[in-house]
């Protein structure tokens, strides 16, 4: 879509629903990614892995019925247009979409998919269903996933050279530049804080679930002093 010969000014493309999902996404990416290897913060892995499913889920869900940018059928392309698009960085005259350009979205997809991926062998290895190499898929699949961001990052920095347009300024606050009648109407604030609510909430119910290690503590000693309790009883039956 060109922007070129038009009067170009701030408008929204990226909806709240949209940028309260992503960076919820890097969150809960993150976390899991560096808690995924001790079991001390299993609980806190276990819940940004559901969170990561559950705001994926939503994005289907946003993807149909979403604002204009924010549809897959706005920016999921075959492979002869993201051919066309990576042609036209080369020849210098990148083409421009105010929503992701096609080949940013082969990698939106990937990371969507094999998000999925990880969330559902991760919770068939958390809950002992399936097989044993489920859990070498579900690790292959994140460090698999890291590469995908990594090749992410690369393209958000390098479209936001070619085009001169910060995305990721963008990402946060959902404005660019284009003209007027190409901007989305409604940001949708209502489901970005319902999104909110319900990640957080889910969060304390995780929270509730903990192991409190006071409570711990106190059947350990409990335990050590029945046990204690029951060696002197045998202690005095064997004097
Ligand atoms: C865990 C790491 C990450 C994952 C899984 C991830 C995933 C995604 C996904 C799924 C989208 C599509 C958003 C949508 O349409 O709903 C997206 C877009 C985007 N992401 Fe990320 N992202 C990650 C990290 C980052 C980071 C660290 C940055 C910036 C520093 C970033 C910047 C962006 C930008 C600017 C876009 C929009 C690209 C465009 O304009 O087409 N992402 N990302």
């Amino acid at each position: 879509m060109s922007t070129q010969e038009t009067e170009l000014q701030k408008i929204r493309i990226w909806d709240a629903p949209v940028r309260v999902f992503h960076w919820l996404l890097v969150f809960s990416f993150a976390g899991a990614y560096l808690t995924a290897e001790s079991e001390y913060w299993r609980l806190v892995h276990v819940t940004l892995g559901y969170t990561l499913g559950g705001l994926l889920a939503f994005r289907l869900v946003w993807g149909v019925v979403g604002t204009r940018y924010a549809r897959f059928s706005s920016f999921v392309r075959g492979p002869g247009a993201v051919l066309r698009y990576l042609k036209s960085l080369r020849s210098g005259q990148p083409e421009h979409h105010l929503g992701h350009n096609p080949a940013g979205a082969v990698a939106i997809v990937l990371l969507m998919l094999m998000g999925f991926g990880i969330v559902a062998t991760g919770y068939a290895t958390y809950n002992d269903l399936g097989p044993d190499w489920l859990g070498e898929v579900h690790d292959l699949l994140a460090n698999g996933m890291l590469l995908v961001i990594a090749g992410h990052l690369f393209g958000v920095v390098s479209a936001s050279l070619q085009h001169k347009e910060n995305l990721v300024r963008a990402m946060v606050t959902g404005y660019k530049a284009g003209a007027a009648d190409q901007g989305i109407r409604r940001t949708w604030a209502t489901v970005a804080v319902a999104l909110v609510i319900a990640v957080l909430g889910f969060w304390w119910l995780q929270w509730q679930s903990a192991p409190k290690p006071d409570a711990g503590t106190a059947q350990t000693s409990q335990a050590v002093q029945t046990a204690q309790a029951a060696q002197s009883g045998q202690n005095k039956v064997s004097n």
